[in-house]
């Protein structure tokens, strides 16, 4: 009797493989990390054979460690690190070359060119994202112009295009070649209104429709699993962002969440109809379950957050693990006047700057390793205030509350920080493994493990909630000090 569901939460920095009980609770987890490959300054790749071979290797190890077999699992779903873009060959499942990473800027002046020639209003309103190099279509169109001999493979359907949710599920299926809706509506080639490709946009970035995944929804079965799931339906799929929106049970309009991970991601459930954006943010889907109507998002989008503090630890050498930033901050009262905008890859949202990069401002003799540590993490904070701010522009909604999740949230100092330079209380549920629960709920939807949306959201409960304690005076000051921070970044690259 299958008594579980699987999920792979295939990430920026690494792929991990969870086990979920019918309550929502987690009952085994396994994790492997991948290369990060920076051929040059701005770009970013991994290496596709890779992360296959760790989803495997992920699969297997939480099996073993909680002694199940496939059996055991009624249904498995995949959520992913989107836009993340890959060509492989149909007929020897090779990658074509290393997949784009999202936040890989070698497409920056294409960007650039597409709002140049005016099609930053077609893109708004038939994708709801602005012309960034950000996104999939680019990453796609790069790879059939540089690759030699890939524009023909990819007419001829010989090369498939996917991102990593298409690449995982090609793989394990034995050859389906299927996406969901909410990672097709990361590629700016898919109508949000329509949720299929839309010929004017694969004109716009000259992609042939033969290399494209047939978009299906984020819950539904899509193929039975190869070994080492053999057997498992494989039944769920969104972009993690989407999943983490399912999995922080943000099921009604207006409900939002914000996931620390790599970058940073603030999306609010909009309801049955895309909301367009005034103020900088991404009107996106917010997942579609089966036959019932899509659901629609608002999006705040930024780019570098928990990668700051990895950059802390490998490129500066200022700590040894991630979670020793804690400390490190903690060493000293404050930031000491100390700020630091991570541009690395250009502003996202609100700003979408491609030509901004990274700072570290105010320094001065007093400036030691501590302030530096603590002006990292409070770059998320401010960065999720803007974006806050931006969503209750668009929304008319002030958020009361801010629910919050990935592998950042458990830092107490910054979600202390987060709540007072919001001045409103932040939540952080149980579990902060959101991101693979939401594919694992839309996989047990498909398969009827699940019930419906309020037994998923019946499982969701708060561990802890910081309250906002900073007076008024104190966060203006501090505001404006960030603000002029971030002037400073912009620019820099042109
Ligand atoms: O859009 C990029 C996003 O999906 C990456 O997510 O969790 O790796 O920060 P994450």
């Amino acid at each position: 009797m299958a008594r579980f569901i699987g999920a792979i939460d295939q990430g920026t920095t690494s792929t991990r493989f969870i086990v979920v009980d019918e309550a929502g609770e987690i009952r085994a987890v396994d994790q492997r990390e991948h290369a990060q490959i920076y051929p040059r300054p701005g770009w970013v790749e991994h290496d596709a054979a890779e992360i296959l071979q760790n989803a495997r290797a992920a699969i297997a190890g939480a099996l073993a460690s909680a002694r199940l077999t496939p059996g055991d699992l009624a249904a498995v779903g995949v959520t992913n690190q989107r836009e993340t873009s890959l060509l492989w060959d149909r007929a020897t499942g090779r990658p074509l070359h290393n997949a784009l990473v999202w936040m890989d800027m070698r497409t920056q002046a294409a960007a650039e060119r597409l709002a140049a020639k005016g099609a930053g209003g077609l893109l708004r309103a038939k994708t709801g994202l602005p012309p960034a190099a950000y996104f999939s279509g680019l990453k796609l169109a790069w790879l059939l112009d540089s690759l030699p001999g890939a524009r023909g493979k990819a007419e001829r359907g010989e090369a498939l295009f996917g991102t990593m949710d298409s690449w995982l599920i090609w793989n394990m299926t034995g050859g389906r070649h299927v996406t969901d809706a909410t990672n097709a509506s990361r590629t700016q080639l898919m109508n949000l209104s329509t949720l299929d490709w839309d010929d004017e946009l694969l004109t716009l970035f000259d992609i042939p429709r033969a290399c494209l995944p047939e978009i299906r929804s984020s819950s539904e079965l899509y193929g039975v699993c190869r070994d080492p799931l053999a057997g498992v339906p494989l039944a769920g799929a969104l972009g993690d962002q989407h999943a983490a929106l399912l999995g922080q049970a943000c099921v009604r309009a207006g409900d939002a969440k914000n996931t620390y991970g790599t970058g940073c991601f603030l999306l609010m459930n909009t309801g049955e109809t895309p909301r367009p954006s005034q103020s900088g943010l991404l009107t996106t889907l917010g997942y579609k379950l089966g036959a019932a109507p899509a659901v629609y998002a608002l999006e705040g989008s930024i780019a570098i957050a928990g990668a700051l503090i990895q950059w802390l630890r490998d490129n500066l050498g200022l700590i040894e693990k991630s979670a020793d930033v804690e400390a490190l901050a903690r060493s000293v009262p404050d930031n000491g006047d100390v700020y630091f905008v991570p541009a690395f890859s250009g502003l996202y949202a609100p700003r979408w700057r491609g030509d901004a990069r990274g700072i570290i401002a105010g320094l001065t003799r007093f400036s030691n390793k501590g302030h530096i540590a603590r002006a990292a993490l409070e770059a998320a904070a401010y960065q999720t205030r803007e974006v806050m701010a931006a969503m209750s522009a668009d929304s008319g909604v002030a958020l009361s509350e801010l629910k919050v999740d990935g592998g950042m949230a458990a830092n107490d100092l910054l979600m202390q920080f987060q709540a007072d330079i919001l001045g409103a209380p932040v939540v952080r549920p149980h579990h902060l493994e959101t991101t693979a629960l939401g594919a694992a709920y839309a996989a047990g939807l498909a398969v009827g493990f699940f019930k419906g949306v309020d037994d998923i959201a019946a499982h969701w409960r708060a561990e802890r909630r910081f309250e906002p304690g900073m007076g008024d005076v104190e966060r203006a000051r501090l505001v404006a000090s960030w603000e002029k921070a971030v002037e400073r970044s912009l620019g820099w690259s042109a």
